[in-house]
């Protein structure tokens, strides 16, 4: 199925690669970084581990999980026009419920320009509306995401933590955020760490879970230091559409690498 949320460091368009580097008998599928979790979504695995320190995205998987036919009618219920896109992200989401927060981000990321998710430092959503609502998800696609995210364990946590629950036999796909080209402003949280730290605890974490027996698979902007960490490991390079720099112009082909271990 596709997926709820639309992400805009979502791997849609690397998806074919992906799925071909499937490994073929993995038990449980673990996506530490989820955002909009677009792989997890097209292979719809038996069982599951999200995690994502963006508490708003996992607050969405959980009231899908839990009620499905309640952010249908909430996101029904918000008229499809600009003046309703600058209502819902001046609200608190303190003020609103979980099913209310649910239906304000998944229409918020339908509207925003470039699917980007940003906050100012104060946590509220900062990203001027784009040139289109895309389609918000139907009942239908709802109900088969609860079934899927009913198998799921949803965890709101770094993705070590999540990396901490893994046991032999997981197919673990690492999709970190990229190295900010320009100045960040705060696209994946204040509360993330640096760069190179989250790097440097995600090459251990990668390293250690193929020492126990799981399937890991990363992708990643191509990078030569990167490929210098994993000796032994196997690289497809793919060439993927990307928004450089959030420009319709600067939207060109990229240089994309998956590493695995298998
Ligand atoms: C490139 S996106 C993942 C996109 C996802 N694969 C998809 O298809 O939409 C990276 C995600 O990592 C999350 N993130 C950033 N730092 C994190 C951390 N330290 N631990 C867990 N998640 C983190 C961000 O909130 C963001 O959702």
């Amino acid at each position: 199925m596709k997926t709820i949320l639309r992400w805009s460091g979502s791997k849609t368009r690397l998806l074919p690669d992906l799925l071909k580097s499937k490994p073929k008998n993995y038990e449980r599928y673990v996506e530490p970084f989820a955002g909009s979790a677009s792989l997890f979504f097209s292979i719809e695995p038996n069982e599951a581990i999200l995690g994502d320190l963006n508490t708003c995205v996992m607050e969405v998987y959980q009231a899908v999980r839990d009620d499905p036919t309640g952010v249908h009618e909430t996101l029904c219920s918000i008229p499809k026009t600009k003046d309703a896109y600058y209502m819902l992200r001046g609200l608190s989401p303190s003020d609103l419920t979980r099913l209310q927060r649910a239906a304000r981000l998944i229409f918020l990321m339908k509207a925003c320009f470039n699917g980007v998710y940003r906050t100012n430092q104060l946590g509220q959503f900062n990203v001027p509306m784009g040139d289109k609502i895309y389609s918000l998800p139907s009942k239908e696609e709802l109900l088969i995401a609860q079934s899927l995210l009913q198998r799921t364990q949803l965890y709101n946590q770094d993705f070590s933590k999540t990396t901490a629950l893994c046991k032999p036999n997981d197919w673990v796909y690492f999709d970190p955020p990229y190295k900010a080209v320009k100045r960040y402003r705060g696209e994946y949280g204040y509360e993330s760490k640096s760069h190179n730290v989250l790097f440097d605890e995600l090459v251990n974490d990668a390293q250690r879970l193929a020492e126990i027996g799981c399937y890991v698979t990363i992708s990643y902007a191509f990078d030569e230091e990167l490929i210098g960490k994993f000796c032994g490991w196997n690289f497809l390079h793919v060439n993927a559409r990307r928004s450089v720099s959030g420009s319709m112009k600067e939207r060109k082909l990229a240089k994309e690498l998956i590493i695995q271990n298998y």
